[in-house]
């Protein structure tokens, strides 16, 4: 009675776990171009897909689809960064907005648990099919890799401990080391903060400030275990708006993800530089709890004024630059805790939050990192939609932003990375840097590979354990 029923669900149920299971390991072949990093001799899309009919669209879609996949699986797999040997490798960057990862507390139902738990690994699968698909020279995560600010350091490191292995895949025995190095009396996780002021403090006062923000030609920081460079980025929700940071917030991001400005120059006595800037934007405003946390923010930005670099320029932040109200999906904002606050009454009129950097505080930034004139390019995370807009410079040093360019002088493209969560379609910028051998300049482009809401990704999962349970009890009815 119950058999023919059962193996037809068992056939169908099978059927969805194959078409999932293809689905979402060779997503990327459905937008093979948004997908690749751009190469000089890349087709470009036809124009005149429009006047095809609905058979023919499907045919050029399908096939489209397909080469990609066989390419990806093929043999001839062969991803070569640079064209000829005189020529600079061509930058490959992997951008990933805003994972903003969820904590598990006591009360957690167990289906949120279930969802964050299976959230982890799905950002860990957009991240391993790009590894795959793309073999990054860089991977830069836009800053708010955890939902808040306001978490203990336990906390803290265990989400590192999530981000670090579940999401991306990597080596955790460091982690594990530091913990024994720095704990609690129970064994868990806690920054020696008050170190870190004292020696802030020290660094700070001495004449010139003792600091180390400069870094040449680093291909991988672990040269040993990997051959791309992973970058992590400061949000909001990671250390918190300067009204917040506290040096506690400092300490652990710096223990456990590294500094928080620096830059790396590649190539600087060569014909083509070029140099990625990993800019703080937390701590550029205020008024801030620490003010010493943003003097050294400032004192970043000048150093980097003062090695009057003479290339291009890669500018990583998390929040974005002073724009007008429509450009983009977030406008201005800037909230400030109230006079009379009653809770912290420490933060009283401190800065609480902001959406852009004001417009004073995005001159200067950009007046000190574009100083050059060179072709650049900006990447932003924190408004999660994603958003693309043109800086465009006038002979007066003033910025202003547009959808086009405007400025005859000089203009910089900011690109705010889309989010990787599933609400957002579990996206990945690819930022290709091409160095143009006529033109001696390099040449920056993007572009966007979407993924799709989680729920897809659940989907398959689900009905793919569910087939082997009913194929298992198959066999033996
Ligand atoms: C972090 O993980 C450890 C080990 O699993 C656990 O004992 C601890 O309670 C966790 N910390 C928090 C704040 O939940
Ligand atoms: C950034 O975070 C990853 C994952 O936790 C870690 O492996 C890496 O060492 C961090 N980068 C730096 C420069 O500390």
């Amino acid at each position: 009675m119950l058999k023919p029923w059962l193996s037809r669900f068992t056939v169908l149920v099978t059927v969805l776990a194959v078409i999932g299971n293809i689905y979402i390991f060779t997503y990327p072949s459905l937008y093979p171009q948004r997908c690749s990093w751009r190469c000089a001799n890349q087709k470009v899309a036809i124009d005149a897909l429009d006047s095809l009919s609905l058979v023919e669209k499907t045919a050029y879609y399908a096939r489209r689809y397909w080469e990609d996949v066989r390419q990806q699986f093929g043999t001839a797999k062969v991803v070569d960064r640079s064209s000829r040997k005189d020529m600079p490798a061509d930058v490959h960057l992997l951008a990933l907005g805003d994972p903003q990862i969820k904590g598990v507390w006591k009360n957690t139902p167990y289906l949120s648990r279930l969802d964050t738990y299976g959230n982890d690994y799905y950002l860990g699968h957009i991240f391993a099919m790009m590894k795959r698909r793309l073999r990054p020279s860089h991977v830069a995560v836009m800053g708010d890799l955890f939902s808040s600010q306001w978490i203990s350091d336990s906390e803290f490191y265990n989400r590192t401990m999530r981000y670090t292995s579940r999401i991306f895949q990597r080596d955790t025995s460091w982690l594990e080391k530091t913990r024994q190095e720095s704990h609690d009396a129970d064994g868990l996780y806690a920054v020696d903060w008050t170190t870190f002021a004292d020696d802030l403090g020290e660094r700070l006062q001495k004449q010139p400030k003792d600091f180390e923000f400069g870094y040449n030609d680093v291909q991988t920081w672990d040269p040993a275990k990997e051959d791309y460079l992973f970058i992590n980025l400061t949000g909001n929700h990671d250390i918190g708006y300067s009204g917040d940071v506290t040096y506690q917030h400092m300490a652990r991001f710096h223990e456990l993800f590294g500094k928080d400005n620096y830059w790396i120059e590649y190539g600087r006595d060569t014909e083509h530089p070029w140099r990625i800037v990993v800019l703080n934007s937390m701590l550029l405003e205020g008024p801030a709890l620490q003010q010493q946390l943003v003097d050294k923010t400032w004192e970043f930005l000048y150093r980097l004024f003062e090695q009057r670099f003479d290339g291009s320029t890669v500018l990583l932040t998390h929040v974005p630059f002073y724009k007008k109200p429509g450009l983009c999906a977030d406008s201005e904002l800037f909230r400030y805790y109230p006079s009379d606050y009653e809770r912290e009454p420490y933060k009283q009129n401190l800065l609480r939050s902001q959406n852009h950097l004001s417009e004073d505080a995005t001159r200067r930034v950009l007046n000190l990192i574009f100083d050059n004139n060179k072709p650049g390019i900006i990447l932003t995370g924190h408004d999660h939609e994603g958003c693309e807009t043109v800086y465009n410079k006038d002979a007066k040093a003033k910025w202003t932003a547009s959808k086009a360019v405007s400025s005859t002088d000089f203009h910089v493209r900011e690109i705010t990375v889309r989010s990787m969560m599933g609400e957002f379609d579990g996206n990945a910028g690819l930022v290709t840097g091409h160095y143009n051998p006529r033109t001696k300049q390099w040449e920056w482009s993007f572009s966007l590979c979407p993924f799709s809401v989680q729920h897809v990704w659940w989907f398959t999962k689900v009905v793919t354990i569910l087939s082997g349970l009913l194929l298992s009890v198959m066999v033996f009815l």
